[in-house]
């Protein structure tokens, strides 16, 4: 690997993504690109943005640190991460639990010198996701164990259909699996003013036809609003990982996750996670 210390754009291919550069006609089309399969699908890949160098060096750091990767103990989950609830028919999908099994490297293995860390960082990475979205303003994620992870697939798991409680999710794969392990979403099945139980338990009974698999290859940036669009990764069949890069990011300063959240998913939290949750507590104090 170079030398520190790493300049953020020799991770990215910035000959078809010049970022830094807004006005530049090329960074221009990629905009115009993403936004037009964002409205379209609520999805959208940027291929290849990756350098060869920063994928290499991206999945090195990955590797070297999957011996650290958390698995969590949940292993049956809702489309909603949510409790059953026996007041609703069997078929409901809120009664419906599949299997789900969520492997994170958390972002406490990175230190502020590797190169993941430098990307997630870098500023003009931070705007390009930005103008992509539409957003005014975005900041990086304060989580200090959840901001940037690699979400872990091993052979046999599966990351089973669900919504996002975020509205957007940035990805880039590192690694494929060799078999299996495809994204699978549906485009908007449910909205803001209905939940469309019936649409929703359609996918979750085998019904394929509004069912989109996306096609992607390590080095993708992959751009996904998943609150509204159903979406699985499929069973990984092979016999290594499937690695993927998350960088998460905010549309206020300071925004942490929640002490209940990180302990399930993570195994872990923080000081800062705990004193944020006393001042949450307090907030609530004074509303009453
Ligand atoms: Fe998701």
């Amino acid at each position: 690997m170079p030398k520190l210390p790493i300049d953020p754009a020799s991770l990215i291919d910035t000959s078809h993504y010049p970022l830094g550069s807004p006005h530049d006609t090329r960074y221009q089309k990629s905009l115009t690109v993403t936004r037009t399969q964002l409205e379209r699908d609520g999805c959208a890949v940027i291929p290849d943005f990756l350098s060869p160098l920063g994928l290499s060096w991206l999945l090195t750091e990955a590797e070297e640190r999957r011996k650290s990767a958390y698995f969590s103990a949940i292993t049956k989950t809702n489309v909603y991460f949510s409790a059953d609830d026996a007041s609703l028919a069997e078929d409901h999908p809120q009664r419906i639990f599949l299997e789900r099994t969520n492997g994170f490297i958390t972002s406490d293995c990175y230190d502020d010198s590797s190169a993941s860390r430098v990307l997630y960082n870098w500023q003009a990475l931070i705007n390009f996701i930005q103008d992509c979205l539409g957003k005014d303003q975005l900041y990086i994620y304060e989580d200090p164990v959840s901001d940037m992870i690699v979400n872990v697939l091993k052979p046999g798991s599966q990351f089973n259909w669900h919504f996002d409680t975020n509205e957007f999710t940035i990805t880039m794969l590192l690694k494929s699996a060799v078999s299996g392990g495809h994204f699978e979403y549906v485009p908007n099945l449910r909205n803001a003013n209905d939940e469309c139980y019936d649409e929703v338990r359609a996918v979750l009974s085998g019904d394929t036809q509004r069912v989109a698999c996306l096609p992607l290859s390590p080095g993708d940036l992959q751009l996904f609003l998943g609150r509204f669009s159903l979406h699985r990764v499929t069973k990984n069949t092979g016999l290594s990982d499937r690695l993927l890069l998350i960088m998460s990011f905010a549309e206020k300063p300071g925004i942490i996750g929640s002490v209940e959240r990180n302990r399930e998913l993570y195994g872990k939290v923080t000081e800062k996670h705990l004193e944020a949750q006393t001042q949450r507590v307090r907030a609530d104090g004074l509303m009453d």
